[in-house]
């Protein structure tokens, strides 16, 4: 187990962390995209079920495809940005569980009996997933812009056309110009939310 973290690592990911709104033209490589992908796969997920399918919108084609899924707001920034990820959680998680999970092979039965326990499993692990693949690309360097202002039907029918993938949340990525930074807003202090007991 390592130590804490300099507090310099803590500003990149959490306390100079934003959510950014302009990117600026650096674009983002294949590598980095990949990079990202391969230090988030290691956070936790139940039974290592990792449900969480990503489709990285990088070619204007797919941009284009993208684009009127989404809302007016969320359109422009969408544009400009080096790469926009549309993450998705794979309902049928549990055909995958005998490779991932390899030491209960009794898992998949854990979580096929209903189609209201799968999903709702596959969207907590999955949404834990996309927060790890932001975390993941503050780490290397990069910014998020993550967007749930999208018509959901339109992004599945587009960009996951297999039936058992749903779309959770979209998140451009690149690195941000502060210019389109609104004031950073208050986050409750720890007693208005949490308690020890
Ligand atoms: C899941 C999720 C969905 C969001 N959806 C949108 C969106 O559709 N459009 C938008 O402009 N901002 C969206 N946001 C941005 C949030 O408003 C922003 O992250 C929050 O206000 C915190 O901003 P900060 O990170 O700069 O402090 C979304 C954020 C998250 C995490």
């Amino acid at each position: 187990m390592s130590g804490k973290l300099s507090d310099d690592a803590l500003d990149t990911l959490f306390r100079n962390a934003r959510t950014q709104n302009a990117w600026t033209d650096q674009p983002v490589s294949d590598d980095e995209l990949r990079a990202i992908y391969d230090l988030m796969k290691w956070a936790p997920t139940s039974a290592n079920m990792s449900p969480a399918r990503f489709v990285i919108v990088k070619s204007k084609e797919a941009k284009e495809k993208l684009l009127p899924a989404l809302t007016e707001g969320n359109k422009a920034k969408t544009l400009a940005a080096p790469a926009t990820v549309v993450i998705g959680y794979d309902v049928e998680f549990y055909e995958h569980l005998p490779k991932l999970f390899p030491h209960d092979l009794t898992a998949k039965t854990w979580f096929n009996w209903s189609a209201e326990w799968a999903e709702a499993h596959a969207f907590r692990n999955g949404s834990l997933q996309g927060a790890y693949f932001m975390i993941a690309a503050r780490a290397l360097g990069l910014d998020c812009g993550p967007m749930s202002g999208f018509d959901m039907g339109k992004v599945e029918e587009a960009f996951f056309p297999e039936k058992n993938v749903k779309v959770n949340f979209l998140c451009n990525i690149g690195h941000g110009d502060p210019k389109g930074l609104f004031d950073r807003s208050p986050r409750f202090d720890f007693d208005e939310v949490a308690k020890i007991v």
